[in-house]
């Protein structure tokens, strides 16, 4: 039988977008405006470095889910990673676009850096270019455990997008989620692109948990969900 769920969800979500904003402009939140955990350990990242052109990099992305290796990103790995795909411009611009420049998608990042004494989880702050040391992750977690299907190898890092429903809700109301996930799309393709550069294996994922990723990450589910994560590894 036919499932009409998701063509109802698009009509619904499609139908909300009249063209009218939700609340008067007042109560919009500041655009361009970004997450930060100011009390936390800032590590700098270093500046990217790439030799490919973009033309290879089209030529050359795969979704690349093995790897025979224990070495988990290096700093420099991560500074291309996250420097090509995110970081934010000198103009305030980004690498990719935002609907109403808000926003919404936040990036964080569960790995081990040579300090950390077991794996960490980081969010990366994008004006600064870097990595901001939130807390060390439960000694039992596994990275799959994030995940609902078994993934062929046990990933040393994953990524995790979400959405900040509070950055464009007040000028979109429930469009405001479409908008989430195809700014997310965005994302996930400048990391893929990123990641081949840097030399990482990257693989996106659909199938995650989203009640242990929102208890790890420590969200408030009202304002902030996951919306889509990756597997990374040398
Ligand atoms: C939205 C999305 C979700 C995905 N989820 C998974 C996943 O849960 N597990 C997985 O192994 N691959 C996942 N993939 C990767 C696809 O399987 C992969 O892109 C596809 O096989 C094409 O291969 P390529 O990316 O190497 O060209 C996902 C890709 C996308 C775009």
């Amino acid at each position: 039988m036919l499932n009409l769920t998701p063509l109802r969800i698009h009509q619904y979500i499609r139908r909300t977008n009249k063209g009218k904003t939700a609340t008067s402009e007042s109560l919009w939140p500041a655009i361009q405006q970004s997450k930060t955990y100011p009390r936390f350990l800032k590590i700098p990242l270093p500046d990217p470095v790439s030799t490919d052109t973009f033309v290879e990099l089209l030529q050359k992305r795969r979704s690349r889910r093995r790897s025979d290796t224990s070495i988990y990103p290096t700093p420099q790995q991560l500074g291309t990673l996250f420097g090509l795909a995110l970081r934010e411009h000198k103009d305030h611009h980004r690498p990719y676009p935002s609907g109403g420049s808000f926003y919404p998608v936040e990036c964080y990042l569960c790995t081990r850096l040579e300090t950390d004494a077991r794996p960490t989880l980081y969010h990366y702050q994008v004006k600064e270019h870097v990595l901001e040391r939130l807390w060390e992750l439960p000694l039992k977690l596994t990275t799959n455990d994030l995940f609902k299907a078994d993934i062929e190898t046990e990933a040393l890092a994953v990524i995790i997008l979400t959405a900040r429903w509070s950055r464009n809700t007040p000028k979109y109301s429930d469009f405001a989620y479409d908008l989430c996930l195809l700014e997310a799309g965005h994302i996930g393709q400048n990391l893929s692109l990123a990641a081949e550069t840097a030399n990482l294996h990257f693989c996106p994922i659909g199938g995650f948990r989203d009640e242990k990723i929102t208890d790890v990450l420590e969200l408030d589910p009202f304002d902030e969900q996951p919306i889509y994560t990756f597997t990374l590894s040398n």
